[in-house]
């Protein structure tokens, strides 16, 4: 048996508690990984919520994203490259039911840990990194456009940032006051959220592409500022892409060889990704008020 974090009902973090669940051997194609750390996505707590519904059966499980240490292997488990995974690996990637001991995850969606990576800052990567890299690939950007980042001091948006600058583009980001340090630090612009957003991003520079890492507003200030539709991805605008034919952000880019790109890249130092706090696993429901209130830019971390 091992602990995982579960609930029997939908509701806020309060319903999460720690359970006993059974071990199984890996199948075809999967892994077994002792979890070192896991990452806590919004998705999860609106999972959780209920905010988005699933099917799944109670007592169910939580939490996508993890780094650990390969204790089985499956019959031809074989990493995206082509390699065969080996009992001891340190991966990172994705693993359903990420927030416990012991995860069974399909190999094809981890990647070896560089050793120069920390555990914690691998651990929450998955997710958020690889939606900046779907971000960019909806709508490629480079030099000559200024991007307007929604939300760059989050996971996703402050990744997407760097990626914009890497690219070539002016980056404009939008964070509360007290993160604009942070997004300097990125190399954008900061430009605090909320009434008034277009104006600010205008008196800047008219931007030629809109990434709206949080909600709806960038793409509004994108819509006012007559940015072309086809120039805008959005990862969180549930409504507004009813209204705004702007790009939902697509999901080929979502693989373990970009993964790797990306871990590669913060071991070089040329990409941050900060974790924000980091909680032992009896801690999930103070993980889960962390991700749902405003925290420091980057990850809320579990640690096993
Ligand atoms: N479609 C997908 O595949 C996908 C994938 C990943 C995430 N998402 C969604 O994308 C969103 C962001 O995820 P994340 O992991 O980056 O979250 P996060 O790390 O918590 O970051 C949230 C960001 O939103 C900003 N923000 C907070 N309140 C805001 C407001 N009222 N108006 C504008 N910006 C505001 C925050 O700025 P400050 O902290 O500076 O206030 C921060 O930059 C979540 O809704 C998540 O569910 C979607």
């Amino acid at each position: 048996m091992s602990r995982a974090a579960l609930y029997d009902e939908v509701g806020g973090p309060q319903v999460l508690y720690i359970g006993q669940v059974p071990d199984r051997d890996p199948g075809a194609g999967e892994v077994a990984v002792r979890v070192r750390a896991a990452g806590v996505n919004p998705y999860d707590a609106k999972a959780r919520s209920g905010f988005i519904p699933l099917e799944a059966p109670f007592p169910r499980r939580i939490g996508a994203d993890l780094a650990g240490t390969v204790e089985a292997v499956g019959e031809g488990a074989e990493y995206a490259d082509g390699t065969a995974v080996q009992v001891g690996d340190e991966v990172a990637g994705r693993g359903h039911g990420a927030l416990a001991d012991r995860v069974i995850a399909s190999a094809d969606g981890l990647t070896r840990r560089p050793a120069g990576v920390p555990v914690e800052v691998a651990a929450g990567l998955n997710v958020p990194g690889l939606t900046a890299v779907s971000c960019l690939a909806t709508v490629p950007v480079g030099e000559g456009d200024t991007v307007l980042v929604g939300g760059a001091s989050g996971a996703v948006g402050l990744v997407a940032a760097q990626l914009a600058r890497d690219a070539g583009a002016r980056v404009i980001g939008t964070a509360s006051p007290r993160h604009h340090d942070f997004v300097r630090s990125l190399g954008a612009e900061p430009v605090a959220y909320g009434d008034g957003l277009a104006d600010r991003v205008a008196a800047l520079g008219m931007p030629t592409a809109i990434m709206d890492c949080h909600g709806r507003d960038a793409l509004d200030a994108g819509v006012t500022l007559g940015v072309p539709t086809d120039r805008m991805v959005a990862i969180a605008a549930y409504a507004a892409l009813k209204e705004i034919p702007a790009h939902n952000v697509e999901r080929s880019a979502r693989t373990a060889a970009n993964l790797r790109t990306l871990l590669e890249k913060i071991e070089a130092g040329d990409l941050v990704f900060p974790v924000a706090q980091t909680f032992p696993l009896e801690d999930i429901v103070d993980a889960f008020a962390a991700v749902e209130s405003s925290h420091d830019p980057g990850k809320i971390i579990v640690t096993m």
